[in-house]
């Protein structure tokens, strides 16, 4: 796990559903100083009283304003940059302003952690990213691309700064995602709305998508994109088991929304030549990297041999007593505020 004693850490979007989770990981961890930087002081105000622990400084700034992030970054060791634009249906209808964020907001994030010496840092991706069906996917594609090339600029002589990214699926109970959501119209006595049954989802819950990032953060050389090992759950068995552990309101099938996939997918089939597997994790790697270089950097490394794409129709299933101990477990049935 990663060593956080003395070390000064930035999260960009630190108040949102990852970063406030990641917070309290990092000062268990002994983090010396965590800066959260984001837009809205009242998401601020809320955190800080959640939160009370002078090790975690409030700053208010956007990822879109370059002097801003170089001064926030003054100091800094680890920056996990999670700070995004997310909601699929509002950024189709805004798609430039998911630009300016996700992308160009990421760059200023690589051009500010360069000129700011920091030692690593954390881009945090999606699976939507993979054959992007929305615009949401094909602006955290480019994050991803950004944070991948930006390894090119490490030089012992000038730059340190490790880049790596991450791709996961939706963190069970993060906001706007569908467990919440069902919760939610479940406890209203509504119908809970689905599009299709059959409909797949990558099952993680937010502890392991923090193991995973942390586990990563720490193992990471630069330039790679880690992927966790998962299983999957169907939405079908997912409205068994909140019916069980709840109550049955029934259901209604509505159309699928902008940019929705039935599957979930981490790696698609072009990208698996390029995948390798260490202990719970892949890493797909740039392919300009020989087998050789990355056989050195990791020397318990294994090639991974996939016949098709990673997606969540194709792996383990996880069974409704599972789902609903998993669910129970998350505490997300008492509070599910975050919707
Ligand atoms: N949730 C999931 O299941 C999931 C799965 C895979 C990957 N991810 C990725 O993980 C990251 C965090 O997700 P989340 O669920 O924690 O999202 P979230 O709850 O919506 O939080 C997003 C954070 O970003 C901040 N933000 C938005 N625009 C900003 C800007 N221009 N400058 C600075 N801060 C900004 C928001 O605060 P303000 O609005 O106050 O600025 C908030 O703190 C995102 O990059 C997302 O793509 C999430």
């Amino acid at each position: 796990m990663l060593n956080c004693k003395g070390k000064k850490i930035l999260i960009t979007g630190g108040t949102g559903s990852l970063g406030t989770a990641l917070t309290k990981r990092l000062l268990d961890l002994g983090a010396e100083t965590i800066r959260i930087l984001s837009r809205n002081e009242s998401k601020q105000i809320v955190m800080e009283s959640e939160i009370s622990n002078d090790k975690v400084r409030f700053l208010i700034g956007d990822v879109r304003d370059l002097p801003r992030l170089e001064k926030a970054l003054q100091g800094i060791d680890i920056v996990f940059h999670a700070a995004a634009l997310k909601h699929v249906n509002i950024i189709e209808y805004n798609p430039f302003e998911a630009i300016k964020t996700n992308i160009l907001g990421t760059q200023n994030i690589i051009d500010s952690c360069l000129k700011e010496n920091i030692e690593t840092v954390v881009g945090v991706g999606t699976d939507k990213a993979v054959s992007p069906l929305s615009t949401y996917g094909a602006t955290k594609l480019l994050m991803e691309k950004l944070f991948t090339s930006a390894a090119n600029y490490i030089d012992e002589n000038r730059y340190r700064t490790k880049f790596l990214a991450l791709r996961y699926g939706n963190v069970l109970g993060s906001s706007g995602s569908v467990i919440p959501k069902f919760i939610q119209q479940i406890k209203s006595k509504e119908k809970i709305t689905i599009t299709n049954l059959n409909m797949t989802r990558f099952s993680m819950t937010m502890d392991e998508a923090l193991d995973f990032i942390l586990e990563s953060t720490n193992i990471g050389k630069g330039s790679e994109v880690f992927i966790p090992k998962l299983k999957s759950y169907s939405i079908d068995v997912l409205k068994e088991s909140l019916f069980e552990l709840l109550e049955n309101t029934g259901e209604q099938i509505i159309s699928s929304r902008p940019g929705e996939k039935m599957h979930e997918t981490l790696v698609n089939s072009d990208e698996t030549k390029y995948v390798w597997e260490l202990d719970n994790k892949y890493m797909l790697f740039n392919p300009s990297k020989t087998e050789n270089e990355i056989k050195n950097n990791y020397p318990n490394i294994k090639k991974v041999e996939f016949s098709d794409a990673y997606s969540s129709n194709t792996v383990e299933k996880i069974s409704k007593n599972e789902l609903k101990e998993i669910i129970l477990k998350s505490g997300l049935l008492e509070n599910n505020e975050r919707v």
